[in-house]
């Protein structure tokens, strides 16, 4: 009898464990952010296509960079370096990788934190970060 009541509670604890999963992943889908920033002042329409959602793979820089940062990065909007502008960047690559990646990843001014990218990692912004000083070589 013990042992029967024991696989009772061994089987719902594992169906538990299940279904807090299964949750978890629907209220991480209810809290995703709705939209993307989107300064005003700026034709965001096509460029502020949402972010794909996270996947298991992390996603390399120049996907990031096209979902999270062309927006701003693309257009200038904000006052944000345009992408592959050594005259907007200036001497912000001096700053080290480091530093612009924390700046990147916790925000800067009017650069947001992840670029508003809620679903990206820290490593994803790292190389979007990466693929914006190559563009500068
Ligand atoms: C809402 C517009 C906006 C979005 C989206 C955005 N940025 Fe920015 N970003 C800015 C602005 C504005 C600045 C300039 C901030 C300043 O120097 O005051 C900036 C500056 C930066 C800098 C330079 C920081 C420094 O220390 O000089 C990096 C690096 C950067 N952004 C990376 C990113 C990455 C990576 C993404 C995408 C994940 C992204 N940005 C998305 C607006 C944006």
């Amino acid at each position: 009898m013990k042992r029967v009541l024991a696989a009772v509670l061994l089987g719902f604890g594992l169906t538990a464990g299940a279904v807090t999963a299964s949750v978890e992943d629907e209220i991480r889908a209810r809290i995703a952010p709705v939209g993307e920033v989107c300064v005003q002042g700026e034709d965001c329409g096509s460029e502020a296509a949402p972010v794909a959602s996270a996947s298991s793979e992390p996603r390399g820089g120049s996907e990031v960079y096209d979902a999270a940062c062309a927006a701003c990065h693309n257009t200038g909007a904000a006052g944000a370096p345009k992408l592959g502008d050594a005259d907007a960047w200036g001497d912000r690559p001096d700053k080290g990788l480091e530093t612009l990646v924390d700046h990147a990843i916790n925000g800067f001014n009017a650069m947001p934190a992840k670029g508003g990218c809620s679903n990206c990692s820290d490593e994803e912004i790292e190389v979007a970060v990466e693929y914006m000083l190559t563009e500068l070589e």
